[in-house]
């Protein structure tokens, strides 16, 4: 923590501090790789299998890296809330970022199901894995859907979420920025 500056503020962990942004600026290209998967590579033609591979491995990747997150974050209280922050909005902050944890580990992890119920199974950067399910399209298309679901939960959430945080930069200038950026002068 920075006690170095003239206001002083309680920040967030350098290892917080680093997971937040390699993770959360991966997922923002993951979930636009994830909408255009069809116009990088439209159904039916050659591209179509390695780009969805792609995106299976990133997220696979990315999967692991939340989990060490999560973990990391269950091991490290966050700093206290700034004095002056009103108490509605710390439990807004509070609840929105578990919703957040919530989709990161559910939008990989409904990948994942719903690919072991096909036949197409995952190619991890080229190496075969066996599907541990059998070719079920209904639970197949169940998890899809609920994969699509929860794309489309997350990305309102982040556009609150970031909303939030122009909002505290911006408009009340106070020291929200400041807990979760690289140095201590946003
Ligand atoms: C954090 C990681 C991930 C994010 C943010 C993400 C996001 C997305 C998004 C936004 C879509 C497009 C949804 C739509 O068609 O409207 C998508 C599609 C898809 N994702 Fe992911 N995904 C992730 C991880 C995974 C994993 C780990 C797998 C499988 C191992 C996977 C498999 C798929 C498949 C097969 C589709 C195509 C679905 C279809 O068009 O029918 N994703 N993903
Ligand atoms: C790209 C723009 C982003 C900005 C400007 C931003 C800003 C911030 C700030 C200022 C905080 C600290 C809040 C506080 O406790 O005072 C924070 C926390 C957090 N952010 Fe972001 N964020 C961004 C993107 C994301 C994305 C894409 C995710 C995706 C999951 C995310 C997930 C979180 C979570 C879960 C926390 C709570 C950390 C904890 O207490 O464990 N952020 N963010």
């Amino acid at each position: 923590m920075n006690t170095t500056s003239s206001a002083y503020v309680a920040r967030y962990g350098r290892v917080a501090i680093a997971l937040h942004w390699m993770i959360g600026l991966a997922l923002l290209a993951q979930i636009a790789f994830g909408f255009l998967l069809d116009d990088i590579a439209p159904r039916g033609t050659p591209a179509r299998a390695t780009t969805i591979n792609l995106h299976k491995s990133v997220g696979i990747v990315l999967g692991v890296l939340i989990v060490a997150r999560l973990a990391w974050r269950l091991r490290h209280r966050p700093p206290a809330w700034p004095g002056s922050m009103p108490i509605w909005q710390q439990r807004a902050a509070r609840v929105s970022h578990r919703a957040l944890y919530v989709c990161m580990i559910a939008q990989p992890l409904s990948g994942y199901v719903a690919s072991n119920f096909s036949k197409h199974g995952i190619k991890f950067f080229g190496s075969t894995w066996r599907a541990w399910g059998p070719d079920l399209p209904a639970v197949y298309t169940f998890f899809n859907g609920l994969h699509i679901a929860i794309a489309w939960a997350f990305c309102g959430l982040i556009i609150l979420h970031v909303a939030a945080a122009i909002k505290h930069r911006w408009i009340d200038h106070d020291s929200e920025m400041t807990r979760m950026w690289p140095s201590a002068s946003a």
